[in-house]
């Protein structure tokens, strides 16, 4: 049977990985570089207890179509040790990164030893690489002590610099959550830099996208620094998409738009070979346990979405439509995957990692109510039966980390939306954008206090959350950003919150 263009090339990425793809070693080239090809960095994900993705791009320049490599496959030669001087490598072998994926490489390196520190790096053409610095998920019966985790979203390139990177790579966090908005597909006001890309449409405008973006130090830096795990938003294909609707784009060109669009998300992050994208769909969520402490859920709030409802939004009073019971934010299969993800559990805490804000919200700053359509408060009845299925089950200590607001909110999430004295279900951190522009804290400033759940609400600062996870509490500090326009800004931490084991909501 012939195998499609399409299924040779990702079955290519997979076997690859693996080491013994020999149609593909019989055609690699040593390359020669005139110039570094490792100019987007080394990153590393997903972590396992036996198990992490290492990711790189041969680009040498990574501004010019196909990065300044020839259109053929390359072979790259990765290794990961034990300590930082690379004197006991744990693992090694040779990928191939070819033309179709953009000379990306995705390995996943298996054989490796729970909860603890390892570094690797790759070598092509007699060029290495950047050393990167990972780190295993704690054995599955593993009781760790403090689990470190940062959380980000929001990096408009042209808004600000990627300062709060800085200080999260010195944190050095046992793991990095993304949860959206990695690049933006569109062009920025009131800009702190620039650069000179014209909307992305096609595969080669979102591969300049990653390029423009990955390019940045302090990025790079963060990605060396932790694995990451992290999800798509909106901006990593086109404002506001909802599932296959996209404005009035006709279906079909929206979806090549869309296909592009996850192609270059697959070939630019350390994600696994399972997330590879197929017809024009990418699998975003999935499940990590970091041995009996926490479980991290990630979620995908976009591609299987219900369009926003009641017509001229993003803040829309309440339609009918709005409350529709057979609206949904994550698709009926996901729903499902979410309640086994949730019951097979056996960890102490319990991390949703999606997009955007959850908790009931009247962001109206007039005498109506009114709700962002965008986020779950567009999506009652989905965000109702999750509420419940959480309650009901007696779901442990579950927090929702979020983003996509570029604000900082600490919120209850309560048995019955919009009732503040109706018993508290969950704790919800929304951490506040890399570098996008925030809305007026004047308009968050009027609707907080009609929000007696929302404990904090500061959209006048970029940063990012610092999470301590221990066994009898969850720490977070809101890091804040002192000044978006420089490159070495310092960060102070603008407020903290605590949520203790089998109390749901923030300490008082
Ligand atoms: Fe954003």
């Amino acid at each position: 049977m012939p195998l499609s263009r399409r299924s040779l090339v990702g079955a290519g990425v997979g076997l690859a990985a693996a080491g013994w793809l020999k149609p593909f070693a019989s055609r690699a080239a040593e390359p020669r570089f005139a110039t570094d090809p490792f100019t987007l960095g080394v990153a590393s994900g997903f972590p396992e207890p036996n198990a992490v993705v290492l990711w790189t791009r041969l680009a040498p320049e990574p501004f010019a179509p196909g990065g300044g490599m020839p259109s053929a496959p390359v072979e790259v030669r990765w290794e990961i040790a034990g300590d930082e001087g690379f004197k006991q490598i744990e693992r090694n072998g040779t990928a191939y990164a070819t033309p179709e994926w953009a000379h990306s490489v995705h390995v996943e390196a298996t054989g490796l030893s729970p909860g603890r520190d390892y570094w690797y790096r790759f070598t092509s053409g007699g060029v290495r690489s950047p050393v990167g610095r990972t780190r295993t998920a704690p054995a599955r019966d593993a009781t760790p002590a403090e689990l470190k985790i940062a959380v980000a979203s929001c990096q408009h390139y042209e808004q600000g610099t990627y300062a709060a990177y800085r200080s999260m790579a010195a944190d050095h966090p046992d793991l990095i959550v993304h949860v959206g908005d990695y690049i933006y597909e569109g062009r920025g006001q009131r800009a702190v830099r620039s650069h000179d890309a014209s909307e992305a449409i096609t595969l080669e405008d979102y591969r300049l996208r990653y390029a423009i973006y990955k390019s940045d130090a302090n990025l790079k830096a963060a990605h060396a620094a932790s694995p990451w795990m992290l999800v798509g938003d909106d901006h990593e294909v086109a404002n506001d998409y909802a599932g296959d609707h996209f404005l009035d784009f006709e279906p079909a060109l929206f979806h090549s738009r869309r296909t592009a669009a996850y192609q270059a998300h697959y070939e630019h992050l350390p994600l696994p070979h399972r997330f590879i994208p197929l017809d024009g769909r990418q699998r975003h969520y999935t499940t990590r346990a970091f041995g009996t402490l926490v479980n991290l859920i990630m979620l995908d709030g976009r591609q299987y979405r219900s369009p926003q409802a009641c017509d001229g939004g993003p803040l829309v009073l309440p339609c009918a439509e709005l409350v529709a019971g057979e609206r949904t934010m994550l698709g009926a299969t996901q729903e499902e995957w979410l309640k086994g993800a949730l019951t097979g559990s056996r960890a102490r805490w319990t991390l949703l990692g999606q997009q955007t804000l959850f908790a009931h919200v009247d962001e109206s700053v007039d005498k109506e109510v009114r709700y962002w359509a965008d986020n779950w408060n567009g999506y009652p009845a989905a965000r109702a039966r999750l509420v419940d299925f959480l309650a009901e089950r007696k779901i442990r200590n579950p927090v929702i980390l979020s983003g996509d607001i570029h604000a900082f909110l600490v919120n209850d999430v309560n048995t019955r939306a919009g009732e503040p004295d109706s018993g508290i279900v969950a704790t919800e951190l929304v951490t506040s954008s890399i570098s996008s522009n925030g809305r007026p804290q004047k308009d968050y400033d009027v609707w907080k206090p009609k929000n007696a759940n929302v404990h904090i609400a500061r959209s006048d600062t970029r940063g990012y959350l610092r999470l301590s996870v221990k066994p009898e509490r969850l720490h977070a500090d809101l890091v804040a950003v002192d000044d978006i326009k420089r490159d070495d800004s310092p960060t102070h931490v603008l407020a903290a919150y605590d949520v203790e084991d089998g109390k749901p909501g923030i300490v008082r």
